[in-house]
């Protein structure tokens, strides 16, 4: 894998959705490459604790999981993973938060990371064999369209990626689709804070090359309910610290597929 963050040139397709998922695998290149320290520094530390891991969640993970992580939560600590479930990452990124889910599950469960981006997943991998994590899998694919089995894992996560899919309302269905009765879905996301100025909204709106696809919270929980799930609520809710995400909100939603 390129060191560097070098930008691959793929074909144009004219198609607004391929395109920004292009867009995503070259930002991934940054993500993926960006230098790790020789270890555990405290501003890595601080960051990690801020997003709500404990230092049990990280210790003894790569470094290279936890410091290119670019998540805005720990999702893990809400989806009531048990020992032996299945539990999968969608937009995994290099995978904190499988490795996270990975020490949850035990030998018995099994733990896959999905992503767009084959640099990311290179990482992934790389920490995979770090760990010797046999039981963590890891592909290159798109969380619009899951490559599972329906009904087959028990939880579901997905820190600082979904809001990236051009279409959040298809990620759901999957979600639900491949989520056995009874399981969890737990996403780490950006809202958009309906309270900002109009014109700001408006900005956004019209903004080319974002991320995050600016919805506010009630449209990302009426997603949840029209996908199916049940008990959507949002767990946590607080504002975005960067600069350029003043209209932005960090917040935690979670969902249930209801038992038979
Ligand atoms: C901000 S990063 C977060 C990565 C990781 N969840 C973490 O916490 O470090 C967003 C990730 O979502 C992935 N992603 C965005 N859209 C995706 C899609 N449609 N399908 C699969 N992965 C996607 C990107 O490639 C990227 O790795």
């Amino acid at each position: 894998m390129a060191e560097r963050h070098e930008k691959r040139n793929e074909a144009a397709t004219g198609d607004p959705a391929e395109e920004k998922k292009k867009m995503i695998r070259e930002q991934a290149i940054g993500w993926a490459t960006r230098p790790v320290p020789c270890c555990m520094t405290p501003a890595v530390l601080d960051r990690l604790l801020g997003q709500g891991y404990t230092r049990e969640d990280i210790e003894r993970l790569p470094l290279s999981a936890v410091a290119r992580s670019v998540g805005i939560g720990n999702p893990s600590a809400h989806a009531e993973i048990a020992e032996g479930d299945t539990v999968l990452d969608l937009g995994c990124g290099v995978g904190i938060d499988c490795f996270v889910a990975w020490k949850k599950v035990g030998e018995q469960g099994k733990v896959i990371g999905l992503d767009l981006s084959p640099d990311m997943i290179g990482r992934a991998n790389e920490s995979k064999a770090e760990l010797g994590a046999a039981n963590v899998e890891f592909y290159v694919g798109d969380i619009e369209d899951i490559p599972l089995e329906n009904e087959s894992v028990n939880a579901i996560l997905g820190n600082a990626a979904v809001g990236g899919a051009p279409d959040i309302g298809r990620v759901f269905r999957e979600a639900f689709r491949v989520l056995k009765p009874g399981g969890r879905l737990v996403f780490c996301i950006a809202i958009l804070n309906e309270d900002a100025p109009k014109a700001d909204l408006d900005a956004i709106h019209a903004q080319v090359g974002r991320f995050d696809e600016p919805m506010t919270e009630q449209e990302w929980l009426a997603n949840a309910r029209d996908a199916g799930f049940a008990d959507v609520q949002t767990l946590t809710k607080r504002p975005a610290r960067s600069s350029g995400q003043k209209n932005w909100l960090l917040a935690t939603i979670k969902a249930r597929k209801t038992e038979r």
